[in-house]
C-alpha cells in the first residue's frame, strides 16, 4: 500500500485529485490507499450493477446505480476499484467519466486478474496481479457475504452458490 500510495503522491505531487471509489467492493482498499497518499484528495463513489446473485462472473452488462456527487470536470481523477477483472465495469465507468472531460483519469486496482481481461483496459496502479481464482475479503464479496473478511481469501471452487 505504501508503494502504491508513493506513486500516486509522486505522479500528483502539488495537485488535488479526486478519488472515485466503485461501491462496494472499494471501500477497504479506498480507506487505505487514501491513508497512504499524501496529497489533497476528496471522495465521491458510484455503484454499478454486480453480479446475479450466486454468480462469479460479470453480466456482461453494467448499469450506473449511483452517480457522482460532484463534477469531475477538468479535475484529476483517480478510480478506485476492487478488482480489475473482465475489464467491463471499468471499461464502461472510463467511457462515462471520460464524457464529463476530467483533466487527467486514471485507475487503481487493488487486484487484477489480467487473464480474465474482455476488454482492453489496464490500470495504472495495480496492488496485486492474481490469477483467474475468485477472492473474497477485504471488501470483496460471494453474495455479498464475507466483505469483512480482514484478509483476501480464495473462494473454493466448489463452494455452493
Ligand atoms: P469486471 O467488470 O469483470 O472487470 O468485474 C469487476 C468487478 O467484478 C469487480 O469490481 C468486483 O466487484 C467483481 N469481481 C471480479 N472478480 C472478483 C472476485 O474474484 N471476487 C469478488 N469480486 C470479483
Ligand atoms: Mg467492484
Amino acid at each position: 500500500m505504501a508503494e502504491l500510495g508513493d506513486a500516486i503522491t509522486r505522479d500528483y505531487a502539488g495537485e488535488t485529485v479526486i478519488m472515485v471509489g466503485v461501491l462496494k467492493g472499494s471501500a477497504f482498499f479506498l480507506a487505505d490507499l487514501a491513508r497512504s497518499v499524501h496529497i489533497d484528495c476528496t471522495f465521491d463513489f458510484v455503484a454499478v450493477s454486480s453480479y446475479k446473485k450466486g454468480s462469479r462472473s460479470t453480466s456482461g452488462a453494467v448499469k450506473l446505480l449511483k452517480d457522482l456527487d460532484e463534477p469531475i470536470e477538468g479535475k484529476h481523477v483517480i478510480i478506485v476499484e476492487d478488482i480489475l477483472d473482465t475489464g467491463i465495469t471499468l471499461g464502461y465507468l472510463r467511457k462515462i467519466f471520460l464524457q464529463h472531460k476530467p483533466k487527467s483519469l486514471k485507475i487503481a486496482a487493488c487486484l487484477d486478474k489480467p487473464a480474465r481481461r474482455v476488454e482492453p483496459i489496464e490500470a495504472d496502479y495495480v496492488g496485486f496481479s492474481i490469477p483467474n481464482q475468485f477472492v473474497i475479503g477485504y471488501g470483496m464479496d460471494y453474495a455479498e457475504k464475507f466483505r469483512n473478511l480482514p484478509d483476501i481469501c480464495i473462494l473454493p471452487p466448489d463452494f455452493p452458490a
